[in-house]
């Protein structure tokens, strides 16, 4: 794969932000590409990265048949992890996703792992290594959201083995999309030197359907107000205006497990975001260079690649984006960089576009605390023990 260089990066402490690097040829092999304007990643270094990189699927009552596409997009040796939020009850559509995997397994033997989040087994390991964070009061069990399934997720790669995890959402429309967010996940795991990565991805259009036919459009409407704030919340600190936060809200990435080890995920749709603050709030406001004396040693590397591949996904609905916009933004509000003025101005944002009523200040999602001090072993045996939902075929 060809990409542009990372010619232009931000260092906040130990964080390394990467600009965006546009994908230029997807698929090239070992020959030496001379020119330092691009990086030349050869097909099978991404192709040797697969055997350890778990791919989680978020999942809720999404159509049967984009996951039949997202599953058969998804290179062959990379184990999948499907975290599903699906309804149990009549119709129950759990059980079909079910019958589906097995399918594809029977065609593939591609190793995929399935689980539901209200799984007994996962709430019963996690509360036994006294971890509430992603505990539901009400039942006991994990939470719904997708953060609460994405760090499920997390738990059931490290348990397997793997030494990357990415994520990438089951309501996708092309699968051949899904495939080059595997290998841009494996691209920029490959060009990092530090063994803290992460890899966001930046979608190069994403069409809407209109009178006249499709409309690329170059910007989400969530991501472009989730990152103008990110961007000035570290303009107002430093002084200097920046746009290199362009993945504010990447569903679609992916991270060491060095890094998952010590990354805090929060609630629901504001996980993205809150991964990029939370970096930002632990690693610089104080620096702590005696706790993450590793970290501080490697850096922290994100890399923000932009795909060849527009994104076509299920369109959820006005409402839906506004919650997104509402904790994304209350992420951003809450963080301890945020100064008095972008805070004022996040207000004027939320009320103008009637998310918040004038006087309302957004609740600050609840964040999860980072999973590397569990014992995983201990944790996988009291899943695979206990649950009641578990389907692990290999
Ligand atoms: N396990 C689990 N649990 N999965 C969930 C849950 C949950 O509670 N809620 C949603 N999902 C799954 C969906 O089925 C889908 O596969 C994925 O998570 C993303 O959810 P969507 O509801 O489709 O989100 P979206 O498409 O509007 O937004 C996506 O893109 C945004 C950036 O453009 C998400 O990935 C956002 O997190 C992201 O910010």
């Amino acid at each position: 794969m060809i990409l542009e260089s990372s010619v232009y990066k931000e260092i906040f402490g130990p964080l390394i932000v990467h600009e965006s690097q546009k994908v230029i040829k997807f698929d090239t092999e070992t020959e030496k590409v001379e020119s330092s304007l691009i990086s030349n990643i050869p097909r099978e270094e991404i192709y040797n990265v697969f055997k350890d990189l778990a791919i989680v699927i978020p999942l809720k009552n999404e159509k049967l048949h984009l996951l039949d596409g997202v599953l058969k997009a998804i290179p062959h040796k990379c184990p999948i992890i499907v975290v599903s939020a699906s309804q149990k009850d009549i119709p129950n559509h759990f059980k079909m996703e079910i019958e589906l995997i097995k399918h594809y397994y029977s065609l593939t033997h591609s190793k995929v792992l399935i689980i539901h989040q209200k799984d007994l087994g996962a709430s019963e390991a996690f509360k036994a290594q006294q971890y509430f964070d992603i505990i539901d009061e009400k039942d006991g069990l994990i939470r719904y959201g997708k953060g609460e399934g994405m760090l499920l997720g997390v738990m059931l790669a490290k348990s397997i083995g793997a030494k990357y995890v990415g994520f990438i959402d089951a309501d996708n429309y092309i699968p051949g999309s899904v495939n080059e967010y595997v290998k841009d996940y494996a691209a920029g795991i490959l060009m990092s030197e530090s063994e803290y990565t992460m890899v966001r991805l930046k979608w190069r259009h994403k069409p809407k359907v209109m009178q006249k036919g499709l409309y690329f459009r170059r910007r989400g409407r969530v991501s472009e107000i989730t990152n103008k704030y990110l961007n000035l919340m570290i303009a107002d600190r430093t002084g200097f205006e920046t746009d290199i936060f362009v993945t504010g809200n990447a569903g679609e990435h992916a991270m060491s497990m060095q890094l998952a080890n010590i990354m805090s995920f929060s609630s629901g749709y504001s996980v993205e975001t809150h991964q990029l603050v939370f970096l930002l709030d632990k690693m610089t406001n104080p620096p702590q260079p005696e706790k993450y004396k590793d970290v501080y040693e490697q850096g922290i590397e994100i890399f923000q690649i932009e795909t060849l591949n527009p994104h076509i996904h299920e369109e959820k609905g006005t409402e839906h984006i506004n919650e997104m916009i509402l904790v994304s933004l209350a992420e951003i509000y809450h963080c301890s960089l945020c100064s008095e003025n972008v805070k004022k101005r996040i207000l004027e944002e939320l009320y103008a576009r009637k998310i918040l009523n004038r006087g309302e200040v957004p609740p600050k999602p609840s964040s999860m605390s980072p999973i590397g001090d569990l014992d995983v072993k201990k944790w996988f045996r009291t899943v695979k023990k206990k649950s009641d939902t578990l389907v692990i075929l290999e």
